[in-house]
């Protein structure tokens, strides 16, 4: 595994791991990284040596979502773009996914858990879906997976006020598996990802397909009219104002926009 990658990946006893590593900007994913983990990702669907794909974050943090600059210097124009090929690949891999979630996940950190068949959180790990805040939209399907998830109000309740909450919310919630230990997050994320991989792959991938049975065409439509609106609202006065607040380390003020 090369440490220098923002994507690093391995594999090792049929397990892929791909491990998010930019830790100096919080793990942010920009256009090159998005466009690794989906290449990975249909790759390991392809390569018989995988079994089980494991997704983590180095230094500590999953990742804080979008790289902010690229949403100003190279946003998704369209569903070849690297954000958009990721989240088909995702929402379409048929082996076993898994997420060790560590320290952060923001933005698309938290939306990208929706596709994954078992996510483990370190109790410290914190959550955060700043959509709306940013005045973008929800994205990769999570306009269809949270209200199926959770209801309409406790999912309007994460997309509308963007707040952060807690692994432990995150969990009565349903989007995260378990809650461990910080420092048995990997150790319990590897032993499940083992264990899925002693199983028989063609019946945990008939498994995982049958359980997604009922909304994955939805789903495919679902991330490409998020992804329409959202490229839209990236354009939006209110975008431009939250996307300068950031670089600028202030609030931003959505008051004169109706
Ligand atoms: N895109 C680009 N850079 C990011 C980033 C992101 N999503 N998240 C963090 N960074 C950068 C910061 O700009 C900072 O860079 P600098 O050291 O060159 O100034 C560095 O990572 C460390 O981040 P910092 O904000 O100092 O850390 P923090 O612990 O105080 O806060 C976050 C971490 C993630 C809460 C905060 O950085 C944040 O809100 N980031 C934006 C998250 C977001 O909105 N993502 C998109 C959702 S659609």
């Amino acid at each position: 595994m090369s440490h220098t990658e923002y994507i690093q990946s391995e594999i090792c006893n049929c397990i892929l791991t791909l491990r998010i590593n930019r830790p100096e900007k919080k793990n942010a994913l920009n256009l090159a990284m998005y466009q690794r983990l989906a290449d990975a990702l249909r790759e390991a669907d392809c390569d018989d040596s995988v079994r089980v794909i494991l997704i983590s974050g180095a230094g500590g943090c999953f990742t804080s979502g979008n790289d902010m600059s690229d949403f100003l210097s190279a946003p998704p124009t369209g569903p070849e773009s690297p954000v958009m090929q990721f989240l088909f690949a995702i929402s379409e891999v048929r082996k076993p996914l898994i997420a060790a979630v560590d320290g952060l996940a923001v933005g698309v950190g938290v939306t990208m858990l929706l596709h994954c068949d078992m996510v483990y959180a370190g109790s410290s790990a914190t959550f955060q879906m700043p959509f709306v805040n940013l005045g973008l939209c929800p994205e990769a399907g999570s306009s269809l997976l949270l209200p199926r998830i959770m209801g309409h109000q406790r999912a309007a309740v994460l997309l509308l006020l963007g707040e952060v909450f807690s692994a432990e919310k995150a969990c009565n919630l349903g989007i995260v598996t378990e809650v461990c230990p910080d420092d048995a997050l990997l150790a319990t994320a590897e032993k499940r990802a083992l264990q899925l991989a002693k199983q028989p792959a063609a019946a945990v991938r008939s498994a995982k397909s049958l359980l997604k049975r009922d909304y994955a065409v939805q789903l495919r439509e679902a991330i490409v009219e998020e992804g329409a609106e959202f490229m839209a609202r990236l354009k939006s006065p209110e975008a431009a104002e939250a996307l300068q607040a950031f670089m600028q380390r202030r609030t931003p003020d959505f008051s004169r926009f109706s």
